[in-house]
Parts: C-alpha cells; sequence; structure tokens
C-alpha cells in the first residue's frame, strides 16, 4: 500500500493468491474452516474478529465487531449481551450479515443467514471458560444502555466482584450465544488488477450447495 495520507492515493495491488473452482470444498463450513486455519497461521491479527450486521423490523441496519467463538456444520456462534441492541434487533428481524475481513490474506468471507439463541447449557459451559474479569464484566455492564460515567462502571464492576468474592460467577440471565445458520456464504480473494475471484455459496432446500462464481 502507498503512503499517501489521501486516501484516493492510497494503492495496493492483490496478489498474494488465487481461489479456483476446483480449490473448493463442496461444504462452506469445510471451505471455512480451511481459511480460518490458514488465516490463523498467517500474520493477520484476530481472525475471529467478525463485523455483525443486524435490522430492525423495518429495515433499518446497525453493525458492530463481535469475536467467532465457535464454527460446526450448523452455523457460526458468538456470544453478547440479550438485552443489547444488537439483541433486541435480532429478536424482531433474525435475519443478519458476518463479514469476516481477513485483508492481510486479501481475502474476506461474507456470510448471511438467520441468528438463533444458543441454549442455556451451551452458553454456560462457554461462559465458565472465560477470564474471572470478562465474567464479572458481563454481570456489570447493562450492554448498549446509557451510563453517567466511567466512575460508575468501575463501582458496580467492584460491586459486582465482592458480590462473587466467594464461589463462582453464576452465567447472568442476560448473557449468552447466538448461532447464525448460514443461507449464503461467499469466499473473496484478492486478484490482480481488481479481477477478484468471488465464489457464492447458497443453500438450497435440500440442505446440498449451489456453488457460483460472482463477477467482481
Ligand atoms: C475486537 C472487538 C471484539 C468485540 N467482541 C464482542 C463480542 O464478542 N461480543 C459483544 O457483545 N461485543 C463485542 N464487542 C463490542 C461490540 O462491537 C459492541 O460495541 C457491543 O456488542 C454493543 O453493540 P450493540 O450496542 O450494537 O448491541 C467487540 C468489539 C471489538 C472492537
Amino acid at each position: 500500500m502507498s503512503s499517501d495520507k489521501n486516501p484516493g492515493e492510497q494503492r495496493r495491488e492483490y496478489a498474494r493468491s488465487e481461489l479456483r473452482r476446483e480449490d473448493l470444498l463442496a461444504d462452506p463450513i469445510d471451505q471455512f474452516s480451511k481459511w480460518f486455519h490458514e488465516a490463523c497461521e498467517s500474520e493477520e491479527s484476530d481472525p475471529t474478529a467478525m463485523s455483525l450486521a443486524t435490522a430492525t423490523a423495518d429495515g433499518r441496519p446497525s453493525l458492530r465487531t463481535v469475536l467467532l467463538k465457535h464454527f460446526e456444520p450448523d452455523g457460526f456462534v458468538f456470544y453478547t449481551n440479550h438485552e443489547s441492541t444488537k439483541a433486541r434487533q435480532i429478536a424482531e428481524n433474525p435475519n443478519v450479515a458476518l463479514l469476516l475481513p481477513w485483508l492481510t490474506m486479501e481475502r474476506q468471507i461474507c456470510i448471511t443467514g438467520t441468528a438463533v439463541r444458543t441454549s442455556h447449557a451451551e452458553s454456560l459451559r462457554y461462559f465458565v471458560t472465560r477470564p474471572i474479569g470478562s465474567r464479572l464484566s458481563a454481570w456489570t455492564s447493562l450492554q448498549s444502555s446509557v451510563v453517567s460515567s466511567r466512575k460508575f462502571l468501575e463501582m458496580k464492576y467492584e460491586e459486582v466482584k465482592r458480590k462473587f468474592a466467594e464461589g463462582e460467577v453464576p452465567l447472568p440471565s442476560t448473557w449468552g450465544g447466538y448461532r447464525v445458520i448460514p443461507e449464503t456464504v461467499e469466499f473473496w480473494q484478492g486478484r490482480k488488477n481488481r479481477l477478484h475471484d468471488r465464489f457464492l455459496y447458497t443453500r438450497r432446500d435440500d440442505n446440498s450447495w449451489r456453488i457460483d462464481r460472482l463477477a467482481p
């Protein structure tokens, strides 16, 4: 990338790799797994960070970063507060999109689908693996609500810490996961002269996947 401070003057050629139809695995989760492992072995700073887009019932969108915590044949899981803005939007409109921008690899993965809550048991299984500070913070923060000050948050944290000083920090009823069940998954690989490779997997009614190359 050129170092010019004017965004329009910055130029980057994408020439690191290519994606050919014959390299693709039949199932997008298997293809995701292959790319995810490659991203973890690359200099990509956080391959688990993904943008999550949600929208209100009347289609007003919002976007934020969340962390991918598992993926398996039925979808992609992240954890959050069930009373946050994103959770309220998912409750009224379960259609969501995820974007994993692996720009060091000159790749992106774009996913659309529906978000469903993970079970209490699954959320609990993950919650107990989180560091103590993160578990306390889940009790402290009414995510997405207005707070009066940093000091208020810190006082609340100390109060929660005292409350759970003896014994385990339980799973808050307002905290848990969502699984994004994919309907489409696009794998994008940057190529020279902006002739990028794009392959879109679309779920068929019988749960097999159709694969189309898209124009860049
Ligand atoms: C790198 C990074 C990782 C994040 N991971 C999560 C996460 O896994 N879960 C979460 O609820 N918020 C996470 N956040 C915070 C969200 O981006 C967001 O601020 C928060 O969830 C509130 O979003 P909402 O008000 O739209 O619901 C992360 C932020 C960053 C920058």
